[in-house]
């Protein structure tokens, strides 16, 4: 070798085989062909590494073997073998392939494998190694930083099972691990952060040293992986860089220390526990997370949230805490599960604490409810040589999101503490250490967000060196006096969310000094999106001025700022100071490193927050240089202009930070609110903070009793509930603990108003709004003032309670209402984090140094409980209100929904009427709209406490007018049961009311009432309903709409109510169920097919995002339906059909049409489905998490589709993603529903394979999973849950590869899916039946291979018998003569056959016994009676029926059709059903044995006296004897003429059976033939057009649908079967 090779040896396992240096592969080769001689040599890589690495590789192991031959001994082989990259090859058939591969070799024991490659290699290349041959030897040639420093040491390998990570593998030592850090270089960025992680994870445990070179050498690592090494450099340590000799020494120390801990436990027994430091919780996280999130950044998050349980126990302070997390970030690990890295994920979801806590419990190592955790004590040095146990209930507080403060007096009652350093402070002493020239020990730093991203700044910047001592209690600046350099190109300095940090460091970059080895030629200085809207114009507009280059990159007037590193030019600056302070202190920190003398003259009118100005002068001082403020020699008076000298800042030796005095201000209003003491022992009269003053302004003139001497404050509460308001106290001087006055306010007697605050409406949020809107939370009511608010005090007793604070993501916003909430049960603290800006432990003190407790609650399980049970999980009993315009139909609809719920209907009015014996017209005229309005609300309160059951009720169309009465509404529909609001188009409201006259006149135009209510309808109800277009009260509306109408109206109410929800039963195991897409524009096209189009579907889908109404057909581009076009094609499709509809919002990315930015518009639209009834709604997982979980809480009835599309063919069913989707759409719906992308036939098996696997899982919700594409039509065919269908007649296919109903039934047939089954009909003489041709058209319209036939017998014998017990038997029509006898021979009879006594219709049914086989009973049922129901339904609706003046019924006859027709009649409600027969005795034989003598049915016997009996009321006949036997007076029956003794015997007819005028009326003929009989022709003679005739072959068709579903379970297709069946019917007669 032409150049030497200088490797590092780390001992392990007592061998020194971890060689760690640069650009080792030649030495690699010579090491391996002369320690380990082989025959075969195997090296194993991936792709990615392949591509870079493996031609070196090659190429040194070829030329040593050329020269190694010749010896006599064949010439070893070098056989290469490159896999596909990433944790999937890390599976069983991954290891399989290698070893099928060195078995195709022909390779034996003594070969030697080369696992090259990261982790994944070297687990599985290892794994392949301990047990091929029993076991061959292997070296490891790690490449990724984490297989360096983490996997490829200790001996564990690994791969893979669907089951979980790492659960097959074995301990397997290599001969040798090659460390050559020059992979690195080759590495992408995110990989090697991601070993960074593990670095840190070891010196955070072990040694501080490492730790601190780690957190304070992040850029200079980075750099020796970012700049590539030339010829070879650093293999020698000649020629080894700085950078190199660093990242060397930082992976040997890692390596070092795992190695050690593995040599003293090599099997992993206590010690080696601790390098699971961060790996509990990671993960944790990591199952959740992967494959997207690495697992280094996992353990990164893992790492702090286990040192904030340490925190939390009391043993590591939070400069552990807050160093760790600092140096994390330094190497871009995210650091908790709010980065947005992570939040932004679908998966993200599914970190609850409960699902965390879980998993951690599969963990071998854990049992019971607490787990083993590695606590640390210090940075370096852990609480215990091994893991500690530690509750559950100590991580679950850690974990959670959300923090609830448990009221009570503190128990460290009197209070002494001191708090955290102030921000304001600390971060003036770390610029002006960074500045000035010399050592500086900072002490009392605040550990916080703000003050480590300055740090981060000033290291980035150059500026200054940090180093920590003490524990890093004591943080020392090395100043850089004021030499800063350009970071390097790309590199921007991100600030967060931190103010103050970005005002100061505007000015100190504009002191950065060109260099000639610069790459960029501006400093960057940005942040996050809000940041990015807080205001820095006026300081750059001041420095512009003096002549500094600074652009704006983004948004005018705020981060990001570009600054040219031009040094600062001084003299003469104008700034206006109106907005911050910071401003003037950025300029006034810098000044003295101007060019020139600076001289500040504020200017812009008031200056703002004057005490933080004169803090920077003070502080200045201290560090040597002195500002002066220049008085008006005229007047003495302080003017506002500052003089700053030239200089360099003289770093004191130590400078003490003194505490936070806004922060102090959290404790001492706890003291003040529980009537109890705390002392803060480090701020005083003293201070330099305004802040410092509030106890004496604020909480001494509330009634407390403070005594504060230069360093101390005491506060002393009166006793709980007698705090006392301040008239108006202007906190100018104390802007920042507004907030907390602002909480003590809220319960103290009286209005309290704070002025002088203007600015706090733009900190990290609008505060004084937040204040407003939070504290309306608890019902505090307060008043915005243009520079302050006004807070009216209310008793304690009287706050609402269980309220949720949401923060705002500000810190000052979470300690106030944690102030509050001491005093108030039940509060949750919403984003408990957003506290680590100035306090991060703040919980953790709360607790252990005030003494209040504090519990952690996690939101997400909160709301997934809260979906659980639903919100609206209302009783299914709780009464409806309808509310809406006048006009809207809201009396017509609520009778309808209440006769068609059994219900009670009540008319707000009317009640109101009758209970305080005034008309509404007269009370207004006597009393006045308010008075009648008061009334109104009176009575709405009775009605919600008195008729909360069972009740449709219907209110005026003003109760929306008052907020008291909008809030009763709003509380109901909430937590108690349904508000529809009925609405209709407003000029037929406008038509309809001008014809009306019983209601007082309204006093404006109704279009400006309409306008005016419409929001607080909309908002006061939990549904609309949509009536139809048209004049519904006027006769206007065919039969047949009107029938559809009330059909609708009753679905409606039936869903919403839950008395029959509108689901379909076919989503059920063992069932199969189907939706049609509809893909048009504007659904009513479909109507001309819809009949045909829906044949066989159980549902239909509203594809939202395909809507375009009128307006927007020319519209190119994207067009986002309105909603109230949305609403009225809901409307229009239920007037057609009632099957379910599912409403679906499709996006572009997941296959739609919808904009995938509109998230909000999506959200919006489905809601509005949900308000509409909709059945199903499709929710796309991918939409934000907060927007879902309304819809969950607001489902009602309904049910969510949770889903996800994916249609780059990316996803495979096999891989772990497809399971993280599926977990998060199961937690959030009913149905979930998952389309991929079929590349080949196999991809459907492997979603079948996945569909059996979860299916398996306890709980399992029904799944949709469909392959797209033509390959993936399979899957289409397999799918069992609401597979989407197409049908021929539609536009286009909703989706690639869609099939029709019908194709799915002929495939599902020949996959031997679907088998043929044989129908028959039982009966004699069935000759002439119509059934075959109804039934069989039925199944070839729907594409189902069955057959329905014949069977004629003398009796039910033999035949019978064999027909129902063949296998392939389907179901049977019985038919005269057998409905009776046919009945032993089945199990069972369902209720109606029963009561009827007869069957008419057999139904297989296949039942789990009690051993769990499957066997076959035959049922036996009645759709006679459903067929007679039906017919008469279609004519009357309920209320025609049950007439409140007593309704009457006929029925003919006493065989077993007249028992169906009377059972039909009863199950209407007729009031009284007559029952007439030839013979009467029979007549009253039939109604004491079937119906029990029940009162309401009469045998009468003579049917001319029945009109006069019933008085006319008679409005329903059904007639069961055969047309031959009646006869009319009018003119004989045809069959009379030839038969005269059937005359004699025949039924009389008289006219008078059709006397009922008063509405709608049938008379149904079950006689089959002739069409019409002489019943009906009587009723059509009468005159009467109110009857409606029904002939038997109508009831027929009707019971043979009914029959069809039941056989099938699917609906029948009416419309061409029923034109069928009648032709053929009247080509017989
Ligand atoms: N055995 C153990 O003790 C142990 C410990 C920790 C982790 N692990 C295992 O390690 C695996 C993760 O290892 P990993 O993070 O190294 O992932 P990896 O092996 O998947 O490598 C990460 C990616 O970087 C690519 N890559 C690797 N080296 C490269 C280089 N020099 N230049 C360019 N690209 C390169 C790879 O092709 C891959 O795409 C997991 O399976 C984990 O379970 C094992
Ligand atoms: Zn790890």
């Amino acid at each position: 070798m032409a150049d030497t090779t200088d490797v590092f040896k780390v001992s392990i396992l007592g061998k020194d085989s971890i060689h760690c240096g640069f650009h080792l592969i030649p030495y690699i080769a010579q090491t391996v062909l002369t320690t380990l001689p082989s025959s075969t040599y195997i090296l194993i890589t991936d792709t990615n590494i392949a591509k870079l690495h493996l031609a070196a590789f090659e190429e040194v192991f070829e030329a040593a073997l050329q020269g190694a031959s010749g010896h006599g001994s064949p010439k070893p082989r070098f056989l290469t073998l490159v896999i596909p990259p990433g944790e999937t090859s890390k599976s069983r058939e991954g290891k399989a392939n290698i070893e099928d591969f060195l078995l195709q070799h022909r390779c034996t024991r003594d070969s030697v494998v080369l696992a090259l490659g990261g982790g994944v290699i070297g687990d599985l290349v290892g794994f392949v190694a301990a047990t091929f041959m029993r076991g061959v030897k292997f070296c490891q040639i790690p490449t990724t930083l984490l297989a360096m420093v983490d996997s490829s040491v200790g001996g564990k390998t690994a791969i893979d099972t669907p089951h979980g990570k790492n659960l097959i593998g074995a301990f397997w030592q290599p001969e040798y691990i090659f460390i050559d850090a020059a992979f690195l270089e080759t590495l992408p960025p995110r990989e090697f952060s991601n070993g960074m992680a593990e670095v840190v994870k070891t010196a955070a445990i072990w040694n501080e040293e490492e730790f601190i070179s780690l957190e304070s050498h992040s850029a200079e690592i980075f750099a020796a992986i970012q700049t590539p090494s030339k010829n070879h450099a650093g293999r020698s340590k000649a020629t080894r860089s700085q950078a190199q000799e660093l990242l060397l020494s930082v992976i040997v120390g890692s390596i070092s220390v795992k190695a050690h801990i593995v040599t003293i436990d090599e099997r992993e027994t206590g010690l080696r526990n601790l390098v699971n430091f961060g790996h509990s919780i990671g993960h944790a996280i990591e199952a959740v997370l992967t494959p997207t999130i690495l697992h280094g950044e996992c353990v990164s998050i893992g790492m702090i949230l286990e040192a904030e349980i340490s925190r939390q126990m009391g043993i590591l302070s939070q400069v552990g805490v807050g160093r760790l997390t600092r140096c994390l970030k330094g190497y871009n690990l995210p650091v908790s599960v709010s980065d947005p890295r992570i939040s932004n994920l679908p998966a993200a979801r599914s970190l609850t604490v409960d699902k965390l806590l879980d998993i951690m419990r599969i963990d071998k190592k854990n049992s019971g409810p607490a787990k083993k955790i590695v606590i640390l004590s210090s940075i370096g040095a852990t609480y215990e040589p091994k893991a500690t146990v530690v509750a559950d209930s100590i991580i679950a507080k850690t974990l959670a999101e959300a923090a609830r403060v448990i009221p009570g007096v503190p128990t460290k009652n009197p209070v002494v503490m001191s708090t955290p350093g102030s921000k304001s402070i600390s971060n003036r002493a770390l610029v002006l250490a960074a500045l000035g020239q010399g050592t500086c020990k900072l002490r009392n730093l605040l550990h916080s967000d703000d003050t480590q991203v300055m740090m981060a700044a000033l290291n980035e910047l150059k500026g200054a060196n940090f180093a920590w001592e003490d524990g890093g209690e004591t943080l020392v600046v090395t100043g850089g006096q004021g030499s800063l350099s350009v970071p390097p190109k790309g590199k921007e300095i991100y600030l967060g969310n931190a103010g103050t940090a970005a005002r100061f460091l505007a000015t100190v970059c504009t002191l950065v000094q060109k260099s000639p080895n610069d790459t960029a030629d501006v400093t960057v200085i940005t942040g996050n999106a809000r940041m990015k809207q807080r205001p820095i114009g006026p300081l750059v507009t001041a420095l512009r001025a003096n002549g500094s280059g600074i652009d704006f990159l983004e948004g005018e007037g705020c981060l990001p700022l570009a600054i040219a590193p031009d040094g600062l030019k001084g003299g003469q600056i104008q700034l206006a100071a109106s907005v911050s302070s910071q401003y003037v202190s950025s300029i006034l920190l810098c000044a003295p490193y101007a060019s020139e003398p600076i001289t500040l003259e504020l200017i812009g009118g008031q200056v703002i927050s004057q005490p933080y100005i004169d803090m920077t002068i003070a502080m200045m001082k201290t560090f040597g240089i002195e500002a002066t403020r220049r008085t008006d020699p005229a007047t003495g008076k302080l003017l506002d202009i500052y003089d700053i000298p030239k200089g360099v800042y003289t770093n004191p030796p130590i400078y003490n930070i003194e505490s936070d005095a806004s922060s102090a201000t959290y404790p001492l209003a706890i003291a003040a609110i529980t009537g109890t003491s705390c002392t803060i022992d480090n701020i005083g009269t003293a201070s330099l903070q305004g802040d410092a003053k509030f106890a004496k302004e604020v909480l001494e003139k509330m009634g407390c009793k403070v005594t504060q001497t230069e360093t101390e404050t005491t506060v002393q509460g009166p006793p709980i509930g007698q705090l006392k308001a301040i008239e108006e106290v202007d906190m100018e001087i104390m802007t920042d603990a507004f907030l907390t006055a602002t909480a003590v306010a809220a319960v103290a007697s009286g209005k309290t108003r704070i002025l002088g605050i203007a600015n706090q409406r733009v900190k990290e949020c609008n505060r004084i709004r937040a204040m407003i809107d939070q504290l309306a939370k608890f019902g505090v009511d307060t008043v915005e003032l243009d520079d302050g608010l006004e807070v009216i005090g209310k008793p304690i007793a009287e706050l609402k309670r269980g309220v949720s604070v949401h923060c705002y993501d500000d810190h000052r916003v979470a300690m106030a209402f944690s102030v509050l909430s001491t005093v108030i049960e039940n509060t949750i603290i919403e984003e408990k984090r957003c506290v680590e800006k100035t306090w991060p432990n703040w919980w953790d003190d709360l607790e252990n140094k005030i003494g209040i407790k504090v519990e952690g609650v996690d939101l997400a399980s909160l709301h997934a409980t809260g979906s659980a049970s639903g919100v609206q999980q209302h009783d299914s009993a709780a009464s409806v209100f309808l509310i809406g315009m006048r006009g809207t139909g809201k009396t017509f609809v609520g009778e309808l929904a209440a006769s068609a719920l059994g219900w009670t209907f009540i008319d707000a009015d009317q009640y109101l009427e009758t209970k305080l014996r005034i008309g509404v017209r007269e009370l207004v005229h006597q009393k006045g709209w308010v008075a009648f309005r008061e009334a109104e609300l009176q009575i709405l309160k009775e009605l919600v406490a008195e008729k909360s059951q069972s009740h449709i009720i219907s209110l005026g169309g003003g109760i929306v007018e008052t907020p008291a009465a909008r809030e009763v509404l709003k509380e109901y529909a909430a937590n108690k049961g349904p508000i529809v609001h009925v609405a209709r188009p407003i000029d037929e409201i406008v038509k309809y009311l001008n014809a009306e006259s019983a209601r007082p006149a309204y006093e404006e135009p109704i279009i400006d009432v309409f306008r005016r209510r419409e929001p607080w309808f909309t908002e006061c109800s939990s549904h609309d309903f949509i009536n139809p277009v048209g004049d519904l009260t006027s006769g206007s509306l065919s039969s047949a709409q009107a029938a559809a109408n009330r059909n609708e109206i009753a679905r409606f109410f039936k869903h919403l109510t839950r008395v029959r929800p509108n689901l379909t039963h076919n989503v059920e195991p063992d069932r199969r169920s189907y939706f049609l897409c509809l893909t048009y524009p504007d659904v009513r096209q479909a109507f001309p097919y819809i009949e045909e189009l829906t044949e066989g579907v159980d549902a239909l889908e509203l594809r939202v995002d395909l809507l375009k109404s009128e307006k927007d057909y020319e519209t190119i581009g994207d067009t986002i339906p309105s909603i109230s076009y949305v609403a009225e094609q809901v409307a229009h499709l239920r007037r057609v059909t009632g099957l379910p509809i599912v409403f679906t919002v499709r996006t572009k990315s997941q296959g739609g049409a919808f904009p995938d930015k509109a998230e909000k518009e999506a959200l919006t639209l489905l809601n509005a489905g949900l308000r509409l009834g909709v059945e199903y709604l499709d929710v796309e997982i991918s939409l934000p998490e907060k927007g879902i979980r309304e819809l969950v809480s607001k489902k009602g009835t309904s049910q969510i589709v949770a889903s996800w599309h994916d249609w780059s063919g990316g996803m495979k069913w096999n891989a772990p993603g497809v399971k993280e989707k599926y977990d998060i759409a199961s937690r959030v719906g009913d149905i979930v529903k998952i389309v991929g992308k079929a590349e080949t036939l196999q991809d459907n098996f492997a979603l079948y394979d996945f569909a059996a696997s979860v299916g398996k899982l306890p709980g399992a919700k029904p799944l949709i999973a469909i392959n797209m594409g033509g390959a993936g039509q399979m899957s289409r065919i397999l799918n069992t849950t609401l597979t989407p269908v197409s049908h021929p007649l539609l536009p286009n296919k909703a989706a690639p590869g869609q099939l029709s109903f019908k194709q799915i039934q002929h495939a599902l047939h020949l996959l031997g899916l679907l088998p043929a089954k044989k129908f028959y009909l039982f009966g004699t003489p069935i000759g002439h039946s119509m059934s075959p041709t109804l039934h069989n058209t039925g199944f070839k319209l729907l594409g189902l291979p069955h057959n329905y036939e014949l069977l004629e017998t003398k009796d039910v014998g033999e035949e019978i018998k064999v027909a129902i017990s063949e296998p392939e038997f389907g179901g049977a029509s019985v038919t005269i003569p057998f409905k009776l006898d046919v009945i032993p021979l089945l199990d069972r009879l369902t209720d109606a056959a029963e009561k009827i006594g007869a069957v008419n219709t057999v139904i297989p049914k296949t039942v789990t016994n009690a051993d769990g086989g499957i066997g076959k009973v035959l049922v036996g049922d009645n759709t006679d009676w459903l067929g007679i129901r039906a017919s008469i339904t279609q004519r009357l609706s309920a209320s025609d029926i049950q007439r409140q003046q007593g309704s009457a019924g006929l029925v003919i006859g006493a065989g077993g059709t007249a028992r169906a027709a009377i059972y039909a009649l009863k199950s209407l409600g007729v009031g009284t059903v007559y029952v007439y027969n030839r013979t009467k005795r029979k007549a009253e034989e039939l109604v004491e044995q079937a119906f029990g003598g029940d009162k309401t049915l009469k045998v009468v016997d003579d049917l001319e006296g029945l009109a006069r009996e019933t008085g006319g009321t008679l409005n329903i006949i059904v007639s069961t004897v055969p047309a031959s036997a009646t006869t009319t007076a009018s003119s004989p029956s045809p069959s009379s003429s030839n038969d005269r003794t059937a005359v004699a015997a025949g039924v009389a007819l008289p006219k008078s059976l059709f006397d009922y005028r008063d509405g709608p009326a049938v008379v149904v003929d079950m006689a089959y033939k002739p069409e019409e009989t002489p019943l009906l022709r009587l009723a059509k003679e009468s005159g009467s057009s109110n009857w409606a005739g029904v002939p038997g072959v109508e009831v027929l068709l009707e019971q043979g649908y009914v029959q069809f579903e039941l056989w099938t379970g699917r609906k029948c297709p009416k419309e061409q079967v029923g034109t069928t069946v009648l032709t053929r019917y009247r080509a017989q007669e």
